[in-house]
């Protein structure tokens, strides 16, 4: 934050000086007794992310990106298989595949959620693969490997089109596991169970990222796996801690991947604020909605999907010259981000895939124009507005140049 910024993108220095006696106290007591390494703190934040996600067990992690690789692992996951996602995602979702010894395959997003298209899915499922029902095998015509996961991501808050997405999964004898690191307490209507459920509970594991700017976020570096599944929880558990379920009895080779105790406290203390915080970021979502409705044919606003009760980890719009748009906030202090700019099909570390330019036209339009406003829970009324005029400024401004 610059001593001009009137509105910075993310305001993460507020909530932990509002918290700062709560997340000494918990620093105090593990200085207490030096227990840095898993125990209780772990073990309670665990219990209370999990009910907080309405699932049956948390295990906790050092990253997002470690919560994801482990669960491929403990399903089973890894060298030759290929796991489905989206170009349209933040690199570990697509790193921690690879990590795992899986290949990457891609199918495009919708244009309305930015999340994955159930159609593409289906469209690479049944076009691009062939299906043996005796085995429940699916096999990737172009490279002979098995298809063995699909990753939806919930991204920007919102989540992904569950339902159909679980139809195909269950139809392919395919796992699914959650990209749930961009939205902790999203929600999605399943029409098939005519229930709302959290994010993170639908597929067989789910991933969440605790970096410090996410809606929960630690004081460093954290993760987690949730999921129903006993037996996963527990390799989740071993793989994450050198593989071993008793100290030093190695039963699998594992990493070290621990979460540690005083982040697992940091976050027990702001979980029990979470709630009210999303509910802030869904009520500044809705007052820049109400701002920008007059703008509607040249400021393109999240839409959140009658399926989706969205967190808004970031409010996403679209417009023509964004560049241009981010230079005339900027000059005005206000901080704006791009998430994300390169769609992973075309990014370097992927020429490999072989994939080009137009292979997912979507994501490639998407990630052209988006701009991420800021969006925090402390954002104050007249920072939205200051925000919302700034971009409307641009807007009439570009219609004038064209008339
Ligand atoms: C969609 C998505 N997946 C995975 C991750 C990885 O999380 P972490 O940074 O905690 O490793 C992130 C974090 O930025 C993310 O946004």
């Amino acid at each position: 934050m610059t001593s001009t910024t009137k509105v910075p993108f993310l305001d993460l220095v507020t909530p932990h000086q509002e918290l700062e006696a709560e997340l000494l106290a918990v620093a105090k007591k593990a200085f207490s007794n030096a227990g840095f390494i898993g125990g209780p703190m772990v073990e309670d934040f665990e219990r209370e992310f999990a009910a907080f996600c309405d699932i049956k067990y948390c295990v906790g992690v050092n990253s997002g990106t470690d919560a994801l690789r482990f669960a491929f692992m403990a399903a089973g996951i890894g060298q030759g298989d290929i796991i489905v996602t989206v170009p349209h995602t933040f690199i570990a979702t697509t790193e921690a595949i690879s990590q795992a010894g899986a290949q990457i395959a891609f199918v495009d997003i919708n244009e309305s959620t930015y999340t994955m298209d159930p159609e593409k899915l289906r469209e690479y499922l049944e076009k691009q693969c062939d299906f043996d029902g005796k085995s429940k095998k699916l096999t990737e015509r172009k490279s002979g490997n098995r298809v063995a996961a699909i990753v939806p991501v919930h991204l920007y808050g919102q989540t992904a089109d569950m339902d159909p997405i679980m139809e195909l999964a269950a139809k392919y004898n395919l796992v699914v596991i959650e990209d749930a690191c961009q939205s902790h307490g999203a929600e999605y209507f399943s029409k098939k169970e005519n229930k709302w459920k959290k994010a993170g509970t639908m597929g067989l594991a789910a991933a969440f990222s605790f970096y410090p700017g996410k809606n929960l976020g630690a004081c460093g570096e954290a993760g987690a796996t949730t999921t129903n599944d006993e037996a996963l929880a527990k390799r989740m558990k071993m793989i994450r801690d050198h593989g071993q379920a008793k100290k030093y009895y190695h039963d699998i080779e594992g990493y070290n991947g621990r979460l540690d105790s005083i982040q697992a406290g940091w976050l027990s203390v702001k979980l029990r604020h979470l709630a009210k915080w999303n509910e802030a970021r869904r009520t500044h979502a809705h007052r820049y909605h109400e701002l920008f409705a007059e703008a509607k044919d040249s400021v393109v606003i999240p839409v959140e999907a009658a399926w989706t009760k969205g967190v808004y980890h970031l409010y996403v719009v679209r417009v023509a010259d964004r560049e241009a748009l981010q230079a005339h906030l900027a000059e005005a202090g206000i901080a704006t981000g791009i998430h994300y700019p390169i769609p992973l099909h075309l990014q370097k570390a992927y020429e490999h895939l072989n994939y080009k330019k137009g292979d997912f036209p979507v994501t490639e339009r998407v990630a052209a124009e988006i701009v991420s406003l800021p969006m925090f829970p402390q954002l104050r009324q007249d920072q939205l507005t200051l925000v919302a005029n700034g971009v409307k400024e641009f807007v009439a401004s570009k219609i004038g140049a064209t008339r």
